[in-house]
């Protein structure tokens, strides 16, 4: 079992974020200080370019330093929410020093040694961690959330999925580039296309992260599909829950929003689905077509729950749709980490 560092009674954790500079570190920072984490130490890290910055945190302006795992010695947990080959590189330094690496990228999450956790749907998978915990795909969590309480009361058996994904999806230079292009058309120039395939002002673009010339998928596509399977389970006669999946970018600075079409495993009615939903930690209906009540991207920023409406029966079949719609930077991100370390608190773990 992996052993974490003797804390005295009543001494609190010692937390570092690797990328506390980037947009998930940032609000990471401000979950932190809401949530009542018991912390005594925040350290920031990040490139050498951010050396000699500061960040807030408690009223405290704190000296980013650079990320080298001697950073890490005497420390509980190391949040990385920086690039995926920093944590490939660093996440094994961290639990080797005894602290408890949450990853935010995708290097780990498909690794068996590593649980891939969202706390109100699979808390029990942290008790067999080994120093590196997986938080999953910003897009994952909110369509976790809102498949979980319906696959609890009719199971699952496959899922039909379009994202509309907002540009910070992509980091601060994903929002850095829907602003300058959106200036740049406003000024009668050509919008300069970097970090998206396309021009994403004024536009949507079928493509997030980048195509598998093997089968015309995207990376953000296929990781959707086995994030989903890893976290949900078999389906209850022991197969796998099939999700077929479109990944759109959309001009939108913060949110992710899904529509999903639910094939269950035993018929459920839409009032039932509406029931399962809001009964479950971490989800809230908006929901009442009489008055146009529905839940949109910009209705979600800065809240941590998954908000669903739009829930009715297909129009050809006994399957369920919905419109699924969460903040990716806090519960597809930030919020998620935090909740494992309140979860792994919780469990006794740290
Ligand atoms: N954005 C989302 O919605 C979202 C959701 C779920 C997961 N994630 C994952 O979270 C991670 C961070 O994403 P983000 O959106 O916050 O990206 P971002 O805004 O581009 O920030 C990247 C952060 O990583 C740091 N960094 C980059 N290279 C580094 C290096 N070589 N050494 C140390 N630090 C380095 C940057 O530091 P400097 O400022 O010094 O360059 C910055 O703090 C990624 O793995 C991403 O896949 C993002």
């Amino acid at each position: 079992m992996f052993q974490t560092r003797k804390r005295e009674a009543g001494e609190g954790l010692r937390v570092a974020i690797v990328g506390a500079t980037g947009a998930v570190g940032e609000v990471l920072l401000g979950i932190l200080e809401e949530r009542q984490l018991p912390i005594e130490t925040l350290l920031p890290l990040a490139s050498h370019r951010s050396v000699g910055r500061t960040v807030s945190f408690r009223g405290n302006e704190i000296e980013v330093q650079e990320a080298k795992p001697e950073a890490f010695d005497g420390l509980d947990i190391v949040f990385f929410a920086a690039t995926g080959s920093l944590s490939k590189e660093l996440a094994p330094e961290a639990a080797k020093r005894g602290a408890i690496a949450i990853d935010k990228s995708s290097t780990w999450r498909m690794d068996d040694r590593v649980p891939l956790v969202v706390p109100e749907i699979n808390p029990e998978a942290l008790d067999a961690h080994e120093g590196i915990i997986a938080s999953p795909n910003c897009t994952t969590i909110g369509v976790v959330m809102a498949l979980e309480p319906i696959r609890r009361v009719a199971g699952l058996e496959y899922v039909v999925i379009t994202t509309l994904q907002a540009t910070s999806g992509a980091g601060k230079p994903g929002v850095d580039e829907l602003e300058a292009q959106v200036t740049a058309i406003r000024e009668g120039r050509e919008p300069k296309a970097e970090v998206f395939a396309a021009p994403i002002a004024y536009n949507t673009v079928p493509l997030c992260e980048t195509f598998r010339p093997e089968d015309g998928y995207t990376t953000e596509e296929v990781k959707l599909l086995y994030e989903t399977r890893k976290i949900l389970g078999p389906t209850h006669s022991g197969g796998d829950v099939d999700v077929h999946m479109t990944c759109v970018r959309v001009p939108v600075p913060v949110g992710h929003a899904a529509t999903m079409l639910i094939q269950t495993e035993r018929t459920i009615s839409p009032e039932a689905a509406r029931e399962a939903l809001a009964a479950f930690p971490g989800i809230e209906v908006v929901d009442d077509i009489a008055t146009n009540l529905f839940p949109t991207q910009r209705d979600v920023v800065g809240r941590d729950e998954v908000l669903v409406g739009r829930i009715r029966r297909d129009l050809t079949s006994d399957r369920i749709a919905l419109w699924q719609v969460s903040d990716n930077l806090r519960k597809g991100a930030a919020t998620n980490s935090v909740q494992i370390v309140e979860a792994l608190i919780e469990r006794g773990l740290v």
